[in-house]
C-alpha cells in the first residue's frame, strides 16, 4: 500500500514516515521544506520538492496513484497567522481544499488530515471532546476549522472516506521551536545550552502528547480506514509549571525561571477527550510525559548544537 504523506520532511511528518517504514508502507513525500528538513528523513524514502499549491502536484498523483493521502503540511504558526492571514489561509485552507480535491479525482481510499485543538478555542467544558462547540480564535485555528468543512463537505458531496484529526499539543524529538507545543523544545533547548528560561504564566494547563503516539494514530487511521473526527491526545491536564519541573528532571538541569504575564488572550486551561479513538482504532497514548521527555531530552542533548540552530 503507498502513502503520500505532505509535510513528511516536518517533525510530525518524518516520525509519520518511520512509523509507515516500519510497518512496511511504500511511502512518498511532498514537502517544500520551509520549516521541514531533509535531515530528517530516511535515505530511502522518494521526496516531491513541490509546494501543495504547486501545478505540478497532481502529477504526484498522477504518477504515484497513492492509496491513502497523510496531509500534514501547514503553516502552523498562529504568531505568522496573525501577521499573515492571507499566506495561511492560502497553505492551510486552499492547499487542502486542492489536495482532497485530488484524492476524489484519484480514487484516494483515506484521507487524513492533520488539524488541532486549537479549533474550540476557548473550552466551555473539560475535557473536550469532539461534539464540543468549535470557535477559531486565531487566523491559524480558522484556518484548520475551514479546511475541515471543506473535507466534510467534499465527503458528503463526492462519498465520504476522510478522517480529521485533531492533534493536541504535540512534542518530541526534531521540533521546530515555532510550532503549537513549542515549549517543550524551547525549555529543553534552553536548559541543555545552560540558559534561562522565561515563564509566561506557569499555571495554565495543557495536553502534550508524544510525537510516536501521534504518528502510531496516523497509520491506524490508515489502516482501518476510518473516517470522521477524532482527538488526538494524551487526556492528561499538565500545567507548564509542572511540565518545567518533569524537564528539570530529565535534563538534570534546574534554574528559576525568570517569570511574566500570562500572554493576552492565551487559553488557561487545555484537556482533550480520547475516549472516542481509544475505542474506534484501540489506540492509546503509550508514552507517559516522562517517558516521552526522556527521549526528547536524550534527542536535544545528543544533537550537534549547529544543526539545532539550524531548525
Ligand atoms: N505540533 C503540534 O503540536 C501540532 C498540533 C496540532 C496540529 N498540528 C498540525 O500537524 C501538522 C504538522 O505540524 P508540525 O508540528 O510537524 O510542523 P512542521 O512545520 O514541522 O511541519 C510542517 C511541514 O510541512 C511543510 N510545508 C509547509 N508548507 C508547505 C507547503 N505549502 N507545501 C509543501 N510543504 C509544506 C514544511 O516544510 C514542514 O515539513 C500541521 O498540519 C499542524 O497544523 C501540529
Amino acid at each position: 500500500m503507498k502513502v503520500l504523506v505532505t509535510g513528511g520532511a516536518g517533525f510530525i511528518g518524518s516520525h509519520v514516515v518511520e512509523e509507515l517504514v516500519n510497518h512496511h508502507f511504500e511511502v512518498v513525500l511532498v514537502d517544500n521544506l520551509v520549516t521541514g528538513s531533509l535531515d530528517n528523513l530516511l535515505n530511502t524514502v522518494k521526496i516531491y520538492q513541490f509546494d501543495i499549491n504547486d501545478q505540478e502536484i497532481e502529477y504526484v498523483f498522477e504518477r504515484e496513484r497513492p492509496d491513502y493521502v497523510i496531509h500534514l503540511a501547514a503553516q502552523v504558526s498562529v504568531t505568522a497567522s496573525m501577521n499573515n492571514p492571507f499566506f495561511d489561509l492560502q497553505t492551510n485552507m486552499v492547499g487542502t481544499v486542492k489536495l482532497i480535491s485530488l484524492a476524489k479525482k484519484y480514487n484516494v481510499k483515506n484521507f487524513i488530515f492533520a488539524s488541532s485543538a486549537a479549533v474550540y478555542g476557548e473550552p466551555a467544558y473539560l475535557p473536550i471532546d469532539e461534539n464540543h462547540r468549535l470557535h477559531a480564535l486565531s487566523f491559524y485555528a480558522l484556518s484548520k476549522y475551514s479546511a475541515e468543512k471543506y473535507i466534510e463537505l467534499y465527503d458528503a458531496i463526492y462519498g465520504g472516506n476522510s478522517c480529521i484529526l485533531r492533534f493536541s499539543n504535540v512534542y518530541g524529538p526534531r521540533q521546530n521551536a515555532d510550532g503549537e507545543a513549542g515549549v517543550v523544545s524551547i525549555f529543553i533547548r534552553k536548559l541543555v545550552r545552560g540558559e534561562n528560561v522565561e515563564m509566561f504564566g506557569g499555571y495554565q494547563t495543557r495536553d502534550f502528547i508524544y510525537v510516536k503516539d501521534v504518528a502510531k494514530a496516523c497509520r491506524l487511521a490508515i489502516e482501518g480506514e476510518h473516517k470522521g473526527i477524532y482527538n488526538i491526545c494524551s487526556g492528561i491536564e499538565t500545567s507548564i509549571e509542572g511540565l518545567l519541573t518533569q524537564i528539570f528532571e530529565e535534563t538534570g538541569v534546574t534554574k528559576i525561571p525568570v517569570y511574566q504575564p500570562i500572554r493576552v488572550g492565551e487559553i488557561e486551561r487545555s484537556v482533550l477527550d480520547n475516549s472516542k479513538v481509544s475505542s474506534s482504532f484501540d489506540w492509546f497514548s503509550h508514552y507517559s510525559l516522562q517517558e516521552g521527555l526522556h527521549e526528547t531530552v536524550h534527542y536535544y542533548s545528543t544533537v550537534s548544537s549547529s544543526k539545532l540552530s539550524m531548525k
